[in-house]
């Protein structure tokens, strides 16, 4: 295949000229990456089964890893699913345009490889500007997963889609870097309570406060599991290329405990990075990396540092744990995922 057309365009109000050729693109089965307010996603129309294939091919993804369908509008919804449960609407109304994705029953109209021949379809309204207008240029909803090559970090600028694919898809909007930086909150309605399935921008505290009861499944915070829920949970995910040690427990503790480690290695030897969560903590000789302030820079900046890690061949990674809480949460969940070891202190 030829090389992708890249088009650079304004985040906030993107030309129509790129956005209209990028949209005869896609209806003609052609695949373009786009930004969203949480990770750049790979589009194809999502009723056009050939195209929907190609996704999966030019990603090297698993054929029963299911993907989400992007459309413009909440409005939308009823077409794509065999009902639309009360939550559902709650959860619309707050939430979209925006980071989150609901799993309920398909309608016929959604094809089965969009949903690896599962009953349900995922969905989600994105909010970034330019995701939106050119899903209405479109006119059809976008499958769309992060646009990465398979098991690689989520790309949250388009160099990064760059870099995965570029000689395997057809086009690239490029508005820059995104808002968010992780992956949508992925929210199972097909049940009788909701199962949080994929942490991401929106909190379970938030679900909890609107929802009442939810759960989350048991492959959150674990690492491997057999038999999983949402498909894409059994594949290890998110990984830089160095091998990743999760170090949790009092930040006092775990920075000492880094030093430690990071001291008695040779750096000549293996090549170390650091992902810290203070500004001010040095270990001599290893590439120190500040992660941010607070959770959500956390969430905007770790795919970028596992991207920068491999870029200057860092074999050997040490991840400071965060706090749970809001967005914590998600920034653990991709933390957890990517870690060769996880130490407790
Ligand atoms: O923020 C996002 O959600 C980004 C942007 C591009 O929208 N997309 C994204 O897609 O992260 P992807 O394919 O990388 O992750 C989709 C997740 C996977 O874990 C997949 O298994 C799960 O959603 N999923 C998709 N369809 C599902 C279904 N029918 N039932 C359960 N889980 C599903
Ligand atoms: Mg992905």
């Amino acid at each position: 295949m030829s090389r992708a057309q890249i088009w650079s365009l304004d985040a906030e109000r993107p030309a129509l000229d790129p956005l209209t050729e990028a949209a005869q693109l896609l209806q003609n089965g052609g695949l373009v990456a786009f930004p969203t307010e949480t990770v750049y996603g790979l589009g194809a129309n999502a009723l056009d089964p050939k195209a929907v294939a190609g996704i999966f091919r030019a990603k090297g993804r698993p054929s029963d890893n299911p993907l989400i369908l992007h459309l413009a509008d909440a409005a939308d919804l009823a077409r794509y699913v065999a009902r639309v449960p009360h939550s559902a609407q709650l959860l619309a109304a707050q939430y979209w345009p925006g980071p989150l994705t609901l799993v309920l029953p398909k309608s016929e109209r959604v094809p089965d490889i969009l949903t690896a021949g599962l009953p349900n379809v995922a969905l989600r309204v994105p909010a970034h500007p330019v995701a939106r207008a050119l899903i209405r240029a479109a006119g059809v909803p976008l499958a769309a997963p992060s646009a990465n090559t398979s098991g690689r970090p989520s790309p949250t600028d388009a160099q990064h889609v760059i870099e995965d694919l570029q000689d395997r898809i057809d086009g690239i909007l490029d508005a820059g870097p995104v808002p968010i930086g992780v992956e949508s909150t992925v929210l199972d309605l097909s049940g009788t309570v909701p199962v949080l399935l994929r942490p991401g921008g929106v909190s379970l505290e938030s679900l909890r406060n609107l929802l009442g009861e939810v759960h989350t499944h048991r492959a959150i915070r674990g690492q491997e599991v057999a038999v999983a829920q949402a498909p894409g949970m059994k594949y290890r995910h998110y990984a830089p290329e160095g091998k990743l040690t999760l170090v949790e427990g009092p930040p006092e503790q775990v920075r000492a405990w880094i030093l430690k480690v990071c001291g008695e290695k040779d750096n000549a030897v293996e090549r170390i990075g650091v992902l810290s969560t203070s500004a001010d903590f040095v270990v001599p000789g290893v590439e120190m990396r500040w992660m941010g302030a607070d959770a959500e820079s956390i969430a905007r900046q770790l795919f970028r540092l596992f991207r920068e890690f491999n870029g200057l061949g860092i074999q050997r990674i040490y991840a400071e744990g965060i706090d749970e809480a809001g967005m914590g949460m998600a920034v653990m969940n991709r933390l957890r995922k990517a870690a060769a070891q996880i130490i407790e202190l």
